[in-house]
């Protein structure tokens, strides 16, 4: 019988880590966990609520903002998706919006919105049997996963891909605006202070500039195989 096992994903943004991560966990018959979403979720939250000007998190009332902020995820019965909630209400559509994009990297290096995500997504993986993708889901969130895999591209096919998206969305973007929303989160993610983006010495890379979702799954299975066995 295969034993059930932790897989992180991390890498950088728009590189396709939710597509893939997710189409594992619907393979493996396993939860699936967007870390971001939570980040996002947090940002929106803190917009709502006007802690944020110009681009800076006011530090009065972040702590006591950070506990009233329920950050889930709901099914969906029509979809079958899982959909992130803010307080209970699906916040899945506003938190992909170019304005939580702009300010999550700033959110996500706040120590106090770290410590409370991270305890949460800890939670999440007690059962085993998930999929979460993200940042430091290997290198802090768990540093003893079974699988880590850490992905990246190039980020102009990473910019076209968001764009793709966002078009398809409806939402008013440029490839100019995406490209550089991605460049600076790359920075802003790699040097932040706390949990910076960083492979896990045992990651495995994944560099899919050129590969299409059904080549990623074969190569990934191989690995899930080893693992499960
Ligand atoms: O994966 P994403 O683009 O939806 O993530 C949104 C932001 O959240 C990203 O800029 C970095 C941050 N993040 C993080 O710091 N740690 C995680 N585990 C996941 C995301």
């Amino acid at each position: 019988m295969s034993k059930k096992i932790v897989i992180a994903v991390d890498g950088f943004s728009s590189c396709g880590k939710s597509s893939f991560a997710k189409l594992i966990a619907q393979r493996l018959g396993y939860l699936y966990i967007d870390s971001g979403a939570m980040y996002r979720a947090v940002t929106l939250g803190f917009i709502q609520n006007g802690l944020i000007e110009n681009g800076v998190v006011k530090g009065d009332g972040l702590l006591d903002n950070i506990k009233r902020l329920e950050v889930g995820f709901s099914l969906n019965p029509k979809t079958k998706k899982h959909e992130t909630t803010l307080n209970g209400v699906v916040v899945e559509e506003q938190i992909r919006t170019i304005s939580v994009a702009n300010l999550v990297s700033v959110i996500a290096a706040v120590s106090e919105v770290r410590e409370r995500m991270v305890e949460l997504q800890r939670k999440l993986g007690i059962g085993k049997g998930i999929v979460m993708d993200g940042r430091d889901i290997g290198t802090v969130v768990f540093p003893s996963a079974e699988l880590k895999i850490f992905m990246t591209a190039e980020p102009k096919i990473r910019a076209e891909r968001r764009l793709k998206e966002m078009i398809e969305k409806g939402q008013e973007v440029n490839l100019a605006e995406i490209l550089a929303n991605i460049e600076e989160r790359d920075y802003l993610d790699q040097t932040r202070a706390i949990s910076p983006l960083r492979k896990a010495d045992d990651a495995i890379i994944l560099d899919n500039s050129l590969m299409t979702i059904d080549e990623q799954m074969v190569w990934v299975e191989k690995l899930i195989e080893e693992r499960i066995k």
